[in-house]
C-alpha cells in the first residue's frame, strides 16, 4: 500500500511522525510537500486551489491511496472537491481539534490559531456553529509561525517565536481559556513555545495546548486495519519518501532534524 501525505510544506511532518513513532504506521510512504509554493494561507485562494490539485493528481498519479491532507489550509479550501473528483480514492482530511477541546466541558474560552485561510473559510466557521460554541471562541490568524517553522534557522529563533506568540496571547485574557488548538499543522512543532510564553504570562495557568496530530493518525490507522481485515499491519521496514517541488537543500535539512531519520529518499516533482 503507498500511503500519500501533503501539505504545503513541513508542517505534515508533525503529523506524519505521530503516525510514524506513536501508530506504527509501517507502509510506504509518499509525503508531497509543495516548497515551491509554500505558504499556503496568506495567498490567493484560487491560485492554492490550483496547486493543490496539481500536486494530489501527482500523488495518485504516482499510486497512492489512501491520501492524508496533512494540510488544514488545503482540508479546509478543498477537501468535498477532491472527495467528489476521485471517487475512488480515500482522503482524510486535517481540521482543527476544537471538538476535543469542547468536549472536555471546562466551560472555558478555546483559542484558536491556524492561517489566514483557515480562519475565514467556511468549515471551521461550521464546525464552530455545529458545536454550538461560537461564543466561547477566539479565532486568530497566526501566518508568521508557518514563515519560522520552514526556517532553517528555526532553532535559533526561540525569542522572535516567543515574542510572536506572546504579541497574539497578550490580546486576551488568557486565564479566561482552557485550551489553545493549534489548527495548522505546521504550529505544535511550537508546542513548547507556547508552554513557555504562558509559563511566562502566569505560571498557574492551566491551559492545554492541543493539536489534531492524534486523531488524524487515528483516522489513518484505523482506515488501513479495516481494509486489511484481520492481517492487521505488524510493525515492518517502512520507506518514506519525500516530494519536493523545487530544489531546496534547507527543507531536506530540516525534515531529517524533525523526524530524526537519515533513512529518507527524496525526490523532486518540479513541474
Ligand atoms: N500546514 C498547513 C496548514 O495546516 C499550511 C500552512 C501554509 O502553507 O500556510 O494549514
Amino acid at each position: 500500500m503507498k500511503i500519500g501525505f501533503f501539505d504545503s510544506g513541513l508542517g505534515g511532518l508533525t503529523v506524519l511522525k505521530e503516525a510514524i513513532e506513536n501508530e506504527k504506521l509501517s507502509e510506504n510512504i509518499y509525503y508531497l510537500a509543495d516548497t515551491k509554493n509554500t505558504p499556503y494561507g496568506v495567498k490567493d485562494e484560487k491560485f492554492v486551489k490550483n496547486v493543490i490539485y496539481d500536486n494530489i493528481d501527482y500523488l495518485i498519479k504516482i499510486g497512492c491511496n489512501p491520501i492524508v491532507i496533512a494540510c488544514n489550509t488545503a482540508t479546509s479550501l478543498c477537501i468535498n472537491d477532491l472527495r467528489n473528483k476521485y471517487k475512488k480514492i480515500i482522503f482524510i482530511g486535517t481540521e482543527p481539534a476544537v471538538k476535543v477541546a469542547a468536549d472536555s466541558k471546562m466551560n472555558k474560552k478555546i483559542l484558536v490559531l491556524a492561517t489566514s485561510i483557515t480562519v475565514k473559510r467556511e468549515k471551521l466557521l461550521s464546525l464552530i456553529d455545529k458545536l454550538n460554541i461560537k461564543d466561547s471562541v477566539e479565532l486568530v490568524a497566526a501566518d508568521k509561525l508557518v514563515s519560522f517553522a520552514e526556517n532553517i534557522d528555526c532553532n535559533n529563533m526561540n525569542n522572535q517565536i516567543n515574542d510572536y506568540i506572546e504579541s497574539i496571547l497578550s490580546r486576551f485574557n488568557i486565564s479566561e481559556f482552557s485550551h489553545i488548538v493549534l489548527g495548522c499543522t505546521h504550529f505544535p512543532l511550537f508546542k513548547d513555545n507556547f508552554y513557555d510564553v504562558i509559563n511566562k504570562i502566569n505560571p498557574n495557568l492551566d491551559i492545554q495546548v492541543i493539536d489534531g496530530a492524534k486523531g488524524i493518525s487515528n483516522n489513518l490507522i484505523n482506515y488501513i486495519n479495516k481494509i486489511k481485515g484481520n492481517k492487521k499491519y505488524v510493525q515492518c521496514t517502512k520507506n518514506i519518501t519525500i516530494i519536493l517541488t523545487n530544489r531546496n537543500e534547507d527543507f531536506i535539512a530540516r525534515t531529517k532534524q524533525i523526524l530524526k531519520n537519515d533513512k529518507i529518499e527524496f525526490e523532486y516533482k518540479l513541474q
